[in-house]
């Protein structure tokens, strides 16, 4: 069963003279432990797709499945969309978006407190899940005393938290330096393969691609998959 199944999605902003079609038929499918690069100039439409496919954002056409499940018909959610998302998706952006006066402990245990699932063990899940990402050392610290590369490692830490099928990253390492952006996108790697979640990841690092099984690129709201030479 594919993790993700997106068919057919269009989404259009403004209307008349402003009118945008930032996706125009776009459909793709990620499976549990698969790592997808989506490519792309600025302004094809990769952070529509990936707001569309999160549900945060959803396109007014196609159809959007997580595990199998219809999450999205024609632009109608198909349940309670910010429960899908918060316990089906995990997203990671650009900056961590951590809550400055919360520890890192603290980031990541909300999340599994709102999701309830739990119980008494989120003290041990967000310590487990932050050694994992190997900032288990930081989580007493605030997230302005961490580097760029160890706060991006706590935002995954914190959308891994509810063990979501889907993670979602919107140029994660746009802000690191190349080491780092690799390291990142090597720990994405290993949480796909691992954790069996599907990664989907908005990147422009060409030099990082080797990490990626499966390629897409975007342009002007059309989605293609690219197919490797070897
Ligand atoms: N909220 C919005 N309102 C109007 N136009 C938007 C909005 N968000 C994005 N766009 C337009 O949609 C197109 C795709 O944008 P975006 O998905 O952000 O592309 P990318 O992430 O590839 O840079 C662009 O032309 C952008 O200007
Ligand atoms: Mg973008």
């Amino acid at each position: 069963m594919e993790a993700l199944r997106a068919e057919n999605l269009y989404k259009t902003y403004g209307h008349g003279d402003t009118e945008v079609k930032a996706l125009r038929g776009v459909s793709m499918v990620a499976h549990p432990g698969e790592v997808v690069a989506l490519l792309g100039p600025s302004g094809s439409g990769k952070s529509t797709l990936l707001t569309g496919l999160g549900l945060l954002n959803p396109p007014e056409r196609g159809v959007i499945e997580l595990m199998g499940q219809r999450v999205l018909e024609d632009g109608r959610a198909q349940g309670d969309l910010a429960a899908l998302r918060r316990s089906r998706i995990g997203f990671v952006f650009q900056k961590s978006n951590l809550i400055p006066f919360l520890s890192v402990h603290e980031n990541v245990r909300l999340i599994l407190t709102l999701n309830d699932r739990f119980g008494a063990d989120t003290h041990a899940r967000a310590q487990e899940l932050l050694e994992y990402l190997g900032v288990g050392h930081r989580t007493g610290h605030f997230p302005e005393e961490l580097s760029g590369g160890e706060q991006q490692r706590v935002a995954i830490a914190r959308a891994l938290a509810p063990a979501p099928p889907v993670i979602l990253a919107d140029e994660p390492t746009a802000a690191l330096d190349s080491q780092r952006g690799r390291a990142v996108m090597e720990l994405f790697r290993k949480v796909a393969r691992e954790q069996g979640t599907a990664v989907v990841v908005v990147t422009h690092d060409h030099r990082t691609l080797d990490v990626f099984d499966t390629i897409y690129e975007m342009e002007d709201g059309v989605l293609r998959k690219v197919e490797r030479t070897a």
